[in-house]
């Protein structure tokens, strides 16, 4: 990947899924820094130890079911910050990714969904919202754990 970076046939080089101890390995002998991180992250999930190695790494970290997979939108304290915001659960859920500085990958079925988690740059959430997300890590996983995955 380094070669076709340096050809200029490859634009950026990213991993996925990489824990820490991977990014350690990878940075012993790699001569160029991943660009992004693709892990799984979203609210009940919130990954604060690859958000802050990524932050001194200087790698874009981004999230895999930012949604949880559409579980996340069914949270009582999502819902709470969706009325009081008159947005739906998912644009709050997009607009805490956007605030963190994560690059958010929603999958929707709908061209109106499409456009609805698009729409998450008119409103933000302030720091008591952003606290009260905060609150909702749980460590669930939708899918497999990659130190453990076979
Ligand atoms: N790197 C990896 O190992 C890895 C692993 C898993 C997934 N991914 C990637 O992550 C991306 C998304 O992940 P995901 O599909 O697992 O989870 P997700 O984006 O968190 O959730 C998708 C679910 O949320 C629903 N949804 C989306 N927008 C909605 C809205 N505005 N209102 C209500 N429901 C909404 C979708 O329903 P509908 O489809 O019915 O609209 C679907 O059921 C995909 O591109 C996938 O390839 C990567």
């Amino acid at each position: 990947m380094e070669t076709l970076y340096r050809e200029g046939k490859a634009r950026a080089i990213g991993v996925s899924n990489f824990q820490p101890a991977h990014l350690d390995r990878l940075l012993q002998t790699a001569e160029v820094v991943p660009a992004v991180n693709q892990i799984e992250l979203h609210p009940w999930l919130q990954q604060e130890e690859l958000r802050t190695l990524h932050r001194d790494l200087g790698i874009t970290t981004e999230a895999w079911s930012p949604l949880g997979r559409g579980q996340v939108l069914q949270d009582p304290v999502v819902l709470d910050l969706a009325a009081a915001h008159g947005r739906t659960a998912a644009q709050v859920i997009l607009r805490w990714h956007v605030q963190l500085g994560n690059v958010a990958i929603p999958k929707a079925s709908s061209h109106d969904r499409i456009g609805e988690n698009l729409d998450v740059f008119g409103f933000s959430l302030d720091d008591a919202a952003m606290q009260a997300l905060a609150g909702l890590e749980r460590g669930f996983r939708t899918g497999s754990h990659p130190d453990s995955v076979n």
